[in-house]
């Protein structure tokens, strides 16, 4: 992990990915994901969506039409020595079934998405209850944190984000006694998220971490990636990153936040709860039932790398896992 407060540095947009670099890095990707084919793409889905999924993602070739950031990162590395994927690669390869279950797609359909004026209410179990204006949220001090999202679908990345510990967020409410989980709440907005439309799911998306995972450290609110906003396709304007647990827990487009004393059902569990469980930690060892999680994709690289316990974090986080088993809680 790097955690590094906002430099300010500016570098031209030029100097992040070189356009011949990130060009050929996106013909591979597009190669890679046909290669890929049906069994690993949308592997999110419930069994009720196998219709959808069997289809490979139309190959549009529509670059975004997002600006080149302009604030580089502080490093072009993760804690580990893994590049940082380009600002490309992460805003033009999603997941956000709100829009549509084609990753190629969604930045597409989700670019005129309205993220402002946006509220986010955080209540439940806290001394303080408080509506935060999304510019209110901004103004905790931003961090840039370098962290390696590993999808369940086994790919990943490794991502810039810019954002804040959910833990400042959590203090400023004041969380009582009883508080031992907290769940997140995506806008619900059937109008202008087609994907809401579809019945296999149970609207709005949720999440749930239990209170200490939600207090750890590495536990991040996002505003931004590679020093700007996020854009629609990333979960502008404020996301949550976990990155020891598997990225469908890192819930985009958050409007609510509650702290609860039961154990949240997220979106995820109540499609297929024989597939996705409430911890989702990043475990080599346990397999999806229809994949194995023992190996990933970086995107833009050929082959395939060791998925690594707790996605390299475990010397942060195992000890919130102690004495569970994990093949149990998974
Ligand atoms: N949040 C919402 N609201 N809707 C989604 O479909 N997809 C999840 C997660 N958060 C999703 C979501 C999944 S499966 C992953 S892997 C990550 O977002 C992907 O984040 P990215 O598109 O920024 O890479």
């Amino acid at each position: 992990m790097l955690i590094k407060k906002r430099t300010g540095i500016e570098i031209p947009s030029s100097e992040i990915t070189p356009r011949h670099i990130y060009l050929s890095r996106r013909k591979f990707m597009k190669g890679a994901a046909a290669l890929a084919g049906s069994s690993l793409l949308a592997a999110c889905a419930s069994p009720n969506e196998e219709l959808a999924t069997a289809v490979p993602p139309s190959d549009t070739g529509a670059a975004t039409t997002a600006p080149l950031p302009t604030t580089a990162p502080s490093a072009n590395t993760d804690e580990l020595g893994d590049a940082l994927n380009s600002f490309e690669e992460v805003v033009n390869y999603n997941n956000y079934y709100e829009f549509t279950t084609d990753k190629e797609d969604v930045a597409k359909l989700a670019a005129n998405y309205p993220t402002s004026p946006w509220k986010v209410e955080v209540g439940g179990l806290v001394s303080k209850p408080q509506t935060f204006d999304i510019e209110d949220l901004r103004a905790f001090e931003l961090e840039e944190r370098i962290y390696r999202l590993r999808c369940v679908e086994a790919w990943s990345m490794v991502i810039p984000w810019m954002g804040f510990p959910l833990a400042k967020l959590l203090n400023a409410v004041e969380p009582t006694a009883d508080a031992k989980y907290v769940r997140f709440e995506t806008v619900l907005d059937k109008e202008n998220m087609p994907g809401q439309k579809s019945p296999w799911f149970q609207w709005p998306y949720v999440e749930g971490l239990r209170l200490d995972e939600a207090m750890n450290d590495l536990t991040l609110m996002a505003t931004g990636l590679y020093g700007e906003d996020l854009l629609p396709q990333s979960g502008a304007p404020i996301r949550l990153v976990v990155p020891w647990k598997y990225g469908f827990k890192s819930i985009k487009s958050i409007v609510k936040i509650d702290l609860v004393d039961t154990m949240p059902t997220s979106l995820w569990m109540d499609s297929a709860p024989n597939e996705y469980g409430f911890y989702a930690n990043v475990n080599p060892e346990v397999d999806h039932p229809r994949w194995s999680q023992a190996t990933e994709r970086r995107i833009g690289e050929f082959g395939r790398r060791e998925t690594l316990m707790f996605n390299g974090y475990g010397e942060q986080v195992a000890s919130l896992y102690e004495g569970m088993d994990l093949r149990a809680n998974y």
